[in-house]
């Protein structure tokens, strides 16, 4: 079920608690076979032998793109290892020309760029595919986004994001898969598999890297690069999984997060960097800073000088400066002639060479690309295929209210409201690669193009996203009222979500509310369309609109996928991978929360709640609906207990109960009813997005080992303990079947 694979031992000396040995990486990529490590180690070994100092400092620097003139000298002399943002595959032959043709040891550039959720063809944003509960799709666009980048010139790509965040306020929740770290695990280790293909030298592998480590997402008040204050334990149980698993899954870096946690910046955070990812991951790939990480130890107050900062990050485990030339100009008078700083200098040029051979550069520093590949190989059908094939599955179903949805396309007349209706930029959502407005179908031109020859479509666009002007008003509302059925947009631009883009508020932004509130009292069969980086509090809509789709930001093929979702062609299926609240005041709200010794309770005063609002979410993770209906039957257990090593089998029958095809995400949590360390009231280990017709059923089967009740113990330690717990399966983390079993004790040696 998890992706961590336990040995047990100790069993006999503590019978009942389980000490679990270190997971084995099981998803890892394929070891490099022991002559062609050693032939690799052999050559990056003789190519370091080589190096002046200043031509190993120059191995760990990274520059941001494009090549500007006084870049030339220090390529020639070798003292540079990378690029970001050098795009296009022209651009990229050009620049690795003068590193392999003018410099004295010919090493190859390694060229880096962010693609987030597609490159040209732009997918929809991280948080959107993690609502597919659909790791195959998720490994699809990730691998089509390699092809595409390879091609023009990108080795490496600074994703995937696995940051869990639990505070909507924080705007790169957008970029990672929500709050969860199972199914973020999950979608890690997929996202790693597209990019990088089944071989890293292939030329459409495009390498890893799992940011930001560490708990980036856990910034006091959301406020973007802030303070990260959170025990070993949180650490462990809630933020690290999915940088684990994007590391057994063979991710080739890591990068390095802004914040600190308690008191130490990661750039200067040797236990995490080096003693819990080399040391207890196995990882052998290549840390990046983030981009000016290094230099602003200066500013979190860590390091008096650059030239310090520099040293701490290179005794931390920092392999390549991102950006700001810490190591190349700070660092040389000196540095590294002898002593430990010498021996981490050396190792960080050979992580960086190495990476460099995996992907091939030394045998092709073009890596086959061309602009002819390039052209090949961008926007085809396959790739708009797929986006919008994503796009469909991204969407949720939060509400539909008297069965409004999906809409007739022989409407007489439709209106359609909404100024993210028509706004192209924003489908592309933060972080759209080398996406362009003019590739994407907006909403309203989706809508256009699918509704029947006769129906008229009317546009107004009633308010922009923000500020106050009302004087769309009165001409979306006579729209409204003129039509059979509206279509109203609303939610944020692109650029409210993503890095620097935190909001205090989580309401929608500007008018926005009261436009809906004056196109909701028209009485029309109003279908409100959702498109937003984040969680929004709502409230006031969820209750007065008939029917929310979020559609997130859906990438070039939005409004392709939305007309094929508002009229019926398929059904919504995903589900929330983040927690709706209904205010701000409730923030952080996660599913996964612990018990507490009060658990709320409505008729009880003193339990743990809120005097001025209900403390249950908007819409709880995992929520999501469909056009028809599902039916479970009860949960059924293999057994009623199980011993450490059994396997216990939940099943539970799925039917579609209503008369239209669908897609449905039955999940299964776990709970731990008592324990040493308390457990959280449920934790999800197991999701399966199954398609049923009308009157279909399946069964559906979910196997539980020792791994997946196992948890950090009192020593922080892998444990299991027995006792009893409860399964729960259904279609959210609120609506569930539920069964009990026994975890027996190991028998006495
Ligand atoms: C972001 C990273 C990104 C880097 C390079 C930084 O500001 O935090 O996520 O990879 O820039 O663009």
């Amino acid at each position: 079920m998890t992706l961590m694979h336990l040995r047990l031992r100790s069993a006999a000396l503590v019978p009942l608690l389980l000490l679990l040995a270190a997971p084995v990486t099981a998803q890892r990529r394929a070891p490099t076979p022991a002559g062609a490590g050693a032939r690799m180690n052999a050559f990056v070994d003789s190519l370091l032998a080589r190096m002046t100092v200043q031509e190993k400092l120059g191995q760990l620097t990274q520059l941001p793109g494009p090549m500007r003139p006084e870049d030339v000298p220090l390529i020639k002399a070798g003292r540079l290892g990378s690029y970001l943002n050098v795009n296009g595959a022209a651009a990229m032959r050009e620049v690795q020309r003068v590193a392999v043709e003018q410099s004295r040891l010919k090493v190859p550039l390694l060229f880096g760029h962010d693609v987030i959720h597609g490159y040209r063809t732009v997918f929809p944003v991280p948080l959107a595919e993690a609502s597919s509960w659909d790791p195959a799709l998720v490994e699809a666009t990730a691998r089509m986004a390699a092809e595409e980048a390879t091609a023009a010139g990108i080795d490496w790509t600074f994703a995937p994001m696995v940051d869990i965040a639990r505070d909507p306020r924080w705007g790169r929740i957008v970029e990672g898969s929500g709050e969860d770290p199972y199914l973020g695990s999950v979608l890690a280790a997929a996202r790693v598999r597209g990019f990088q293909g089944r071989d890293l030298a292939d030329s459409t592998a495009m390498m890893a890297t799992v940011k930001h480590f560490g708990a980036y997402g856990g910034a006091e008040g959301g406020r973007d690069y802030n303070t990260v204050d959170v025990s070993e334990r949180t650490l462990r149980e809630t933020y690290l999984p999915p940088y684990r698993a994007g590391v057994a899954a063979g991710a080739g870096s890591v990068m390095a997060s802004f914040n600190e946690i308690a008191g130490v910046p990661s750039h200067a955070n040797r236990w995490l960097l080096t003693d819990v990812l080399r040391g207890e991951w196995h990882f052998d790939g290549m840390v990046v800073s983030d981009w000016a990480g290094i230099a602003e130890m200066v500013a979190h107050g860590r390091a008096a000088t650059e030239a310090e900062a520099g040293r701490l990050a290179l005794d931390a485990g920092v392999d390549m400066d991102m950006s700001d030339s810490v190591y190349l100009a700070k660092m040389t008078a000196g540095y590294g002639v002898s002593g430990p700083s010498r021996a981490a200098l050396d190792e960080a040029v050979r992580r960086v060479l190495r990476a460099k051979y995996r992907l091939g550069l030394f045998r092709d520093p073009y890596r086959g690309t061309s602009p002819a590949r390039e052209q090949a190989a961008t926007l085809t059908p396959a790739h708009l295929a797929l986006a919008r094939e994503s796009a469909r599955r991204s969407m949720v179903l939060l509400k539909n209210g008297g069965g409004v949805l999906p809409l007739r396309r022989d409407l007489a007349s439709l209106a359609v409201i909404g100024a993210l209706a028509d706004d192209s930029a924003s489908m592309i959502g933060p972080w759209g690669g080398m996406g362009q407005a003019a590739d994407v179908v907006t909403m309203l031109q989706g809508i256009r193009r699918a509704v029947s020859p006769q129906t008229h479509v009317v546009y107004a666009p009633g308010a922009a996203v923000l500020g106050s002007d009302t004087s769309g008003f009165a001409a979306a509302e006579q729209a409204a009222r003129g039509a059979d059925a509206v279509v109203l947009v609303v939610g944020e631009s692109a650029g409210m979500s993503g890095e620097a883009s935190s909001r205090a508020e989580l309401g929608l932004p500007g008018v926005q509310q009261q436009l809906a509130d004056r196109i909701l009292a028209t009485g029309k069969p109003v279908v409100v369309l959702l498109a937003n980086g984040r969680p929004l509090a709502i409230p006031e809509l969820a209750a007065t609109a008939p029917a929310i789709l979020e559609t997130w930001f859906l990438g070039v093929q939005a409004g392709t996928a939305v007309a094929d979702v508002l009229f019926g062609d398929v059904a919504p299926g995903g589900k929330l991978p983040v927690t709706f609240p209904r205010t701000v005041g409730q923030v952080p709200l996660y599913y996964n929360h612990k018990s507490t010794g009060r658990p709320a309770d409505a008729s009880n005063h003193y339990t743990s709640k809120y005097l001025d609002v209900d403390w249950t979410p908007l819409f709880p993770f995992g929520h999501g609906l469909s056009y028809t209906t599902f039916a479970y039957g009860p949960l059924r257990l293999s057994a009623t207990s199980m011993g450490v090593s059994d396997t216990l089998v939940a099943r539970v029958d799925v039917s579609n109960s209503g008369s239209r095809a669908g897609d449905e995400v039955v999940q299964l949590y776990i709970q731990d009813e008592d324990a040493s360390i308390t457990r959280p009231v449920k934790e999800l280990r197991g999701f399966s997005r199954i398609a049923l017709a009308p009157g279909q059923t399946r069964t559906v089967s979910f196997r539980l080992t020792a791994d997946d009740l196992s948890f950090w113990g009192p020593a922080m330690k892998r444990i299991v303990e027995p006792g009893f717990f409860r399964v729960y399966a259904g279609t959210s983390s609120e609506q569930v079947q539920e069964a009990r079993f026994e975890l027996k004790a190991a028998p006495r040696h």
